[in-house]
């Protein structure tokens, strides 16, 4: 399935690296947040090659909800109560930078992408306090937001607050222009990074600078990202002839419903779920059932799924990779904000690399030591850690290869291993093991998208094991497909 913002735009194509080459800046990863990067650090002269392992925009940009907003949900009460006031401005300051940045640029350089300002909402449909400590915190570090009961939802609540002045646009159409005038390297894996060099299987890129930007960083170690983010799944519809909602709309505390328009469609999203955690399904279900109730007239036309990397303080790691690595550099765990959060990223980054003072890097920085705030998040995912390792290890298949059904899945038991079972409609069986490539924990199936997810990091593999999101670098060993009459001569 396709987002609506890969159905009207031609992305250019790009070569393949096939020899050694010299660069002053390498940026690893061509979403948004990488050709951001590269275009801002394009601009203050530096040479720059961007290298992406597969083509441009083509991963977890795709399933934005493309809202330029420094409203992420109920972030700055929490941010003033966590780290104090000066670090939650920094934070406001460099989002707000962000979409007048992103103004700047389409201005400058006349690109059509149908960005348009528009206001913000964090709603409630039950807690007034909830919006109203919202609206005083975020009025505390500098922005204009106001509490209002008035919204263009299709229900009431019991107040919203209101952030001026924020912008929604066509992520592709913009990243298309961009694009065009960046070194960019398609189809070309970064595989492992020594000092200066990156290693691909086409030739190695030597930079002086290199910037990861690959969702989630494929690096291990130095850094340790995987023990400090893990990734969560969203879902959306498109739907006509719903009434326009004219803004862009979150509901507090992240478990309800997200809205805006695009031209003549109305963009509703909803039914979170950490990834890997999704074996019942029925997601999409949620969202029309309830999108059909509040507009019965409306008609969709597109569905997608939207995938995040998630901090254990809600603030993006932005900045040195480790402090082992002078010159590497990290843009990642946006938190379903990634449009702001990449343009910010964009601007400290390219400053960090000029010399030049960020004064709003400090509260991003990936070595940032504030433990309080992060110790519940940082507990919940070691455990969900040491689950999924102890399920590779302990857990026995209940089912039989006889008891799946076409269009199913299931995990069973054949030369005694475990593996991952999908029967197609025509009654084949694809077969993988269900050890996920990062670090082993053992995978399980989302049958919304018939992928196996794992719900350590959220690295995820199609039906036949191939990589369909990092941090794996690699497949799933298995890959085998049986007919009906080979799965009887097989031992299952
Ligand atoms: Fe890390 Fe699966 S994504 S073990």
């Amino acid at each position: 399935m396709k987002s609506i913002w890969n159905q009207p735009v031609q992305l250019p194509q790009k070569n393949r690296l096939t020899s050694n080459m010299r660069a002053d800046a390498a940026v690893i990863g061509a979403g948004m947040a990488g050709i951001l990067a590269a275009t801002l650090l394009a601009q203050q002269g530096l040479k720059t090659v961007v290298l992406e392992a597969k083509t441009i925009a083509g991963g977890v940009t795709q399933g934005t909800t493309a809202k330029i907003t420094s409203q992420h949900n109920l972030i700055y009460k929490k941010l003033i109560d966590a780290f104090g006031e000066e670090k939650a401005a920094q934070y406001a300051a460099a989002n707000q930078n962000a979409i007048a940045k992103y103004k700047e640029i389409i201005d400058q350089n006349g690109i059509d992408c149908d960005f348009e300002q528009k206001n913000a909402f964090v709603y409630s449909l039950d807690d007034p306090k909830i919006i109203q400590s919202e609206v005083n915190a975020a009025q505390r570090i500098g922005i204009p937001a106001a509490f209002t009961e008035k919204t263009g939802l299709p229900f009431g609540t019991a107040g919203a607050c209101m952030f001026p002045d924020q912008a929604q646009f066509h992520p592709l159409k913009f990243i298309a222009a961009l694009a065009e005038g960046l070194t960019i390297l398609e189809h070309t894996m970064a595989k492992e990074i020594d000092g200066k060099e990156i290693h691909t299987d086409g030739g190695t890129l030597h930079a002086d600078f290199i910037v990861v930007a690959t969702h989630y960083p494929f690096i291990n170690m130095p850094g340790y990202y995987f023990l400090k983010m893990h990734q969560q799944r969203s879902y959306f519809i498109a739907l006509e002839n719903a009434s326009p909602v004219d803004g862009m709309y979150i509901e507090a505390g992240g478990d309800g419903f997200s809205f805006r328009d695009y031209k003549n469609l109305l963009l509703l999203g909803g039914a979170n779920h950490r990834t890997g955690e999704n074996k019942d399904g029925g997601k999409y279900d949620i969202i029309r059932k309830t999108g059909g109730e509040w507009y019965p007239g409306a008609t969709e036309k597109a569905f997608w799924s939207a995938q995040d990397c998630m901090t254990l303080d809600g603030v993006p790691y932005i900045g040195r990779y480790a402090l082992t690595t002078p010159d590497m550099y990290v843009a990642t765990g946006f938190n379903k904000w990634g449009m702001t959060g990449s343009m910010a990223a964009a601007m400290i980054l390219a400053d960090m690399i000029a010399g030049r003072k960020n004064e709003w890097a400090d509260v991003f920085s990936p070595q940032r030591m504030d433990i309080l705030p992060s110790a519940k998040n940082f507990a919940s995912n070691a455990a969900e850690t040491v689950s999924a390792l102890a399920d590779e290890i302990f857990m026995v298949p209940k089912e039989t290869l006889a008891q799946i059904k076409e269009g199913d899945a299931g995990i069973v038991e054949s030369h005694g291993e475990k593996v991952g079972v999908f029967r197609s409609e025509d009654g084949q069986a694809h077969i993988v093991t269900t050890k996920c490539a990062h670090l082993g924990c053992q995978l399980a199936w989302n049958p919304d998208e018939n992928t196996w997810d794992c719900p350590c990091h959220g690295s995820r593999f199609d039906t036949d094991g191939n990589v369909i999101g990092n941090p794996a670098m690699k497949g799933l060993w298995g890959n085998k497909k049986l007919s009906r009459s080979q799965q009887n001569k097989e031992v299952f």
